[in-house]
């Protein structure tokens, strides 16, 4: 029966338009084809007036977000995963699905190697490139004075639509107090974009953290690219430190071989290897013992980015193990 239904609606939304009749539901955002590089995404629709009272957004087949029907139309924000996601949005009246949409969005990720290309049929869409007059009626899209100076949780207006961002285990000190203009610069083209490399913009607030890190002998492959937004979210997460996944998880994302049990001792003292997570930190208590407690994530003076300047591995065992 609902199969016929939507169907029907189907047929409807395909064949002309008779007549003044608007479509029961409409998509606003987010666009067809668009190119994402956050984990998340918005999702706006419009609806014919009295068509609905409630909405729901399936991605990739899971329902992800649902609400009430707010002046004919609705809004949320919807995890994405890494890749290619399809975001459908039904509504309905009573129960009944009374209009669906979808569209498929590419999650873009620099960390992911096999997500890193966008495929074709996909392409960035600069949403504050547009007037976006249908989301004006409703929210205030003018990037100043606010964003400027900190304003505490809802005085930032970018929060309307984006408060999703500022909503983690760990929060990023400038998007905690709203300073959103911080780093996205409403004058620069595209608006609101952030300049690169990335890491000078970060550079301007981690001043320490620079210095002591061009003092340093070697920098780890993927900070010398500026790109911090690798394993940093610059928003918020749900991991320490803003990382994109737990450290012993980023750091074998690209050294999967890291990661197998034989590292360090695997070869030589037993077939076990030495454990490289999943244990407290004898060097720094409170914390998780990873790939970090040995190596330095940023900057080393040795090649194996180790976190003391030890000349042979067996000195830098000295740090953890008494002799
Ligand atoms: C009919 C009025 C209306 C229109 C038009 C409208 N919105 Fe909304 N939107 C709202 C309301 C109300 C909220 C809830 C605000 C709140 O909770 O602070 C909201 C919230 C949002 C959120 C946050 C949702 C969440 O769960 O965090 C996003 C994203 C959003 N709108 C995007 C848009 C976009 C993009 C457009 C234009 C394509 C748009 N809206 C048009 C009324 C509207
Ligand atoms: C009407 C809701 C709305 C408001 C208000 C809003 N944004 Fe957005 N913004 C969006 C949507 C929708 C996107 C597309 C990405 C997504 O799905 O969230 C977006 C994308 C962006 C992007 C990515 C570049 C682009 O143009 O697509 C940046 C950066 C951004 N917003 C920053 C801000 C800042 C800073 C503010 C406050 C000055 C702000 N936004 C206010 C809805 C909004
Ligand atoms: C510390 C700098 C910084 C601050 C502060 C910041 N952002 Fe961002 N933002 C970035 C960077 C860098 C990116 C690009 C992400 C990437 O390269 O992976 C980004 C991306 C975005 C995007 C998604 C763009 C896309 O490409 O899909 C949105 C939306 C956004 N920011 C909104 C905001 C809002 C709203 C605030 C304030 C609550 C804010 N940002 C505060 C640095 C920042
Ligand atoms: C506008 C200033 C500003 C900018 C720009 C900025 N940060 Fe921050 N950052 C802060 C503040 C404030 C804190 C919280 C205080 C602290 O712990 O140092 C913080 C904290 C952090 C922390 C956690 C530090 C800790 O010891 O817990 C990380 C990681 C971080 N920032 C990364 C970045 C990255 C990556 C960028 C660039 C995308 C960036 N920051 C850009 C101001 C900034
Ligand atoms: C290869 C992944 C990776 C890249 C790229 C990266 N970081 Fe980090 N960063 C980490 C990890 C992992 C930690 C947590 C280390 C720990 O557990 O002590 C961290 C911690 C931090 C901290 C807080 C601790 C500290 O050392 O002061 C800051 C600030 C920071 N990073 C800023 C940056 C900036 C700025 C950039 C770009 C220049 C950057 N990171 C690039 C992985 C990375
Ligand atoms: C985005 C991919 C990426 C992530 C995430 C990453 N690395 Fe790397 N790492 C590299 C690249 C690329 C090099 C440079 C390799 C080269 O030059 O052959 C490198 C080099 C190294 C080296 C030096 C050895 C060498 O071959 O030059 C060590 C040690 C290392 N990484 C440890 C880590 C640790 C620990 C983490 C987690 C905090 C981590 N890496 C996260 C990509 C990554
Ligand atoms: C107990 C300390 C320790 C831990 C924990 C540890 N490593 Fe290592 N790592 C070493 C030592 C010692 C070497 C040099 C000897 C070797 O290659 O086995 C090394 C070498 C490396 C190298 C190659 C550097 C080169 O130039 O040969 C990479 C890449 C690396 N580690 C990544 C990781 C990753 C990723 C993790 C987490 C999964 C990790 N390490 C955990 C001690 C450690
Ligand atoms: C950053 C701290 C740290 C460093 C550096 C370190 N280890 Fe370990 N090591 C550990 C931890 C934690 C364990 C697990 C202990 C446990 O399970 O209680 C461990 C376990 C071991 C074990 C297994 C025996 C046991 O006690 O369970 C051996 C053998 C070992 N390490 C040798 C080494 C050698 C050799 C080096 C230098 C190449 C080294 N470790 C460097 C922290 C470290």
């Amino acid at each position: 029966m609902r199969v016929h239904a939507l169907f029907l609606l189907t047929v409807f939304h395909l064949g002309p338009r008779l007549g003044a009749e608007e479509p029961a539901i409409t998509l606003l955002y987010p666009r067809p084809g668009a190119v994402h590089e956050l984990g998340m995404a918005s999702v706006s629709v419009a609806l014919r007036p009295g068509i609905a009272d409630r909405v729901r957004v399936m991605v990739n087949g899971v329902e992800r977000a649902a609400g009430e029907v707010r002046r004919d139309g609705a809004c949320f924000v919807v995890p994405l995963v890494a890749g290619r996601n399809e975001v459908a949005v039904q509504a309905t009246m009573g129960g009944q699905v009374t209009g669906d949409v979808a569209a498929s969005v590419f999650r873009r990720s620099d960390l992911e190697s096999q997500y890193r290309q966008v495929p074709e049929g996909f392409e960035r869409d600069r949403f504050h490139q547009r007037s976006n007059d249908a989301c004006g009626q409703c929210h205030s899209l003018s990037a100043a004075p606010i964003g400027q100076k900190p304003a505490a949780g809802d005085g930032s207006s970018c929060l309307s639509c984006h408060k999703k961002l500022a909503a983690g285990v760990w929060v990023h000190g400038p998007v905690a107090v709203g300073s959103c203009l911080a780093c996205h610069d409403p004058s620069a083209s595209p608006s609101l974009s952030v300049k690169e490399p990335v890491a000078d913009v970060c550079f301007s607030c981690h001043q320490e953290q620079r210095d002591l890190w061009r003092s340093k002998k070697y920098m780890h492959g993927p900070v010398t690219t500026g790109k911090c937004t690798i394993c940093h979210g610059p928003h918020s997460s749900e991991n320490a430190f803003g990382l994109h996944k737990p450290t012993w998880y980023l750091c074998t994302t690209c050294h999967e071989d890291r990661g197998s049990g034989k590292h360090v001792l695997g070869h030589s003292f037993s077939t076990e290897g030495h454990p490289t997570h999943g244990r407290p930190d004898p060097r720094r208590p409170g914390k998780e013992f990873t790939c970090a407690s040995c190596h330095d994530p940023h900057a080393s003076n040795v090649p194996q980015m180790w976190v003391i300047d030890a000349k042979s591995p067996f000195e830098l065992c000295g740090v953890c193990h008494a002799k």
